[in-house]
C-alpha cells in the first residue's frame, strides 16, 4: 500500500528550473511535465501522452507557443492539458486530455497539488506553508536539490529531531546544547502543520557557523 499523503501541496521545483524548455519531475510517483507559457505562468500536466504514453518531456517533443507537441505522433496539448490537435483527424476526441495539476509559485518554489484520485479535493493556496526569506533580498539563500535514496518519511524524521546534530555532526554544526535543550512541539490541525522548535539562549557557536560568518563565542541559536 502506498504511504503517500495525497490531497496535499508539494514543492515540485524551484521557479528558476521551470522555463520555456520542457521539464519533467516525478512527484509522488507521478511523472509531471512543467513549462512556462509565453506570459510566464508555470503550468503542470502529466508527462505521458494520452496516445501511446510517450514522455512529453523527451525530444523530439517540443513547445510551440503555448502548446506542447508530442514527439511521437504529434498530438498537441494546450496549457490546461486538453488536446487541441490530432494529425490526420478533423475532430479531437473529447477524452484526449492530460491530467493537469494546480500550480502555485511562491517564495521561489513551484508547488503542485497532488490530488487523491479516489477522493479528489481542490487545493487551497492559502494553506501552503510560507518561506518568504527564500526570495527576499534581505537574505543570502543557499539552495539546491539532493536526491536521497530512501523512504521520504525517514528524512522527515531526521529533520524533525535535530538532537542528532550533537552526535552525527559534532564539531561541525552540532554542539552539546542541541541535544541538551528540550524541544517544543505544536500541532496546527487546521493547517496540517507541525512546528518543532528548540531555542538555545546561550550556545556555543558551532565551527561551521563561525567559519562562514566570522561570529565567535556564545550565541543565541534557534532551530525552528
Ligand atoms: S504517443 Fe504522443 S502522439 Fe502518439
Amino acid at each position: 500500500m502506498s504511504t503517500i499523503a495525497r490531497n496535499q501541496w508539494y514543492v515540485a521545483a524551484y521557479g528558476r528550473e521551470v522555463g520555456r524548455e520542457l521539464f519533467s519531475r516525478t512527484i509522488c510517483e507521478e511523472p509531471i511535465l512543467f513549462w512556462r507559457t509565453e506570459a510566464g505562468e508555470a503550468v503542470a500536466m502529466s508527462d505521458r501522452c494520452v496516445h501511446r504514453r510517450y514522455p512529453l518531456s523527451e525530444a523530439p517533443s517540443r513547445l510551440d507557443g503555448d502548446t506542447v507537441v508530442c514527439g511521437y505522433h504529434g498530438f498537441t496539448y494546450g496549457s490546461d492539458g486538453g488536446c487541441v490537435f490530432v494529425p490526420g483527424q478533423a475532430r479531437v476526441p473529447r477524452t484526449a486530455r492530460l491530467r493537469s495539476y494546480q500550480v502555485v509559485e511562491q517564495d521561489s518554489f513551484v508547488w503542485v497539488w497532488i490530488a487523491d484520485p479516489d477522493n479528489p479535493e481542490q487545493g487551497d493556496p492559502t494553506r501552503i506553508p510560507r518561506a518568504p526569506w527564500m526570495d527576499s533580498p534581505d537574505y543570502t539563500v543557499v539552495s539546491g536539490m539532493e536526491p536521497i535514496d530512501c523512504n521520504y518519511g525517514l528524512l522527515v524524521d531526521n529533520l524533525m529531531d535535530l538532537s542528532h546534530e550533537t552526535y552525527l555532526h559534532g564539531g561541525y554544526i552540532g554542539t552539546p546544547e542541541v541535544a541538551e535543550t528540550p524541544i517544543t512541539t505544536e500541532i496546527d490541525e487546521d493547517s496540517n502543520v507541525i512546528y518543532v522548535s528548540r531555542h538555545m539562549d546561550d550556545a556555543e557557536c558551532p565551527p561551521f557557523y563561525s567559519e562562514s560568518t566570522g561570529i565567535e563565542g556564545r550565541i543565541t541559536r534557534w532551530q525552528d
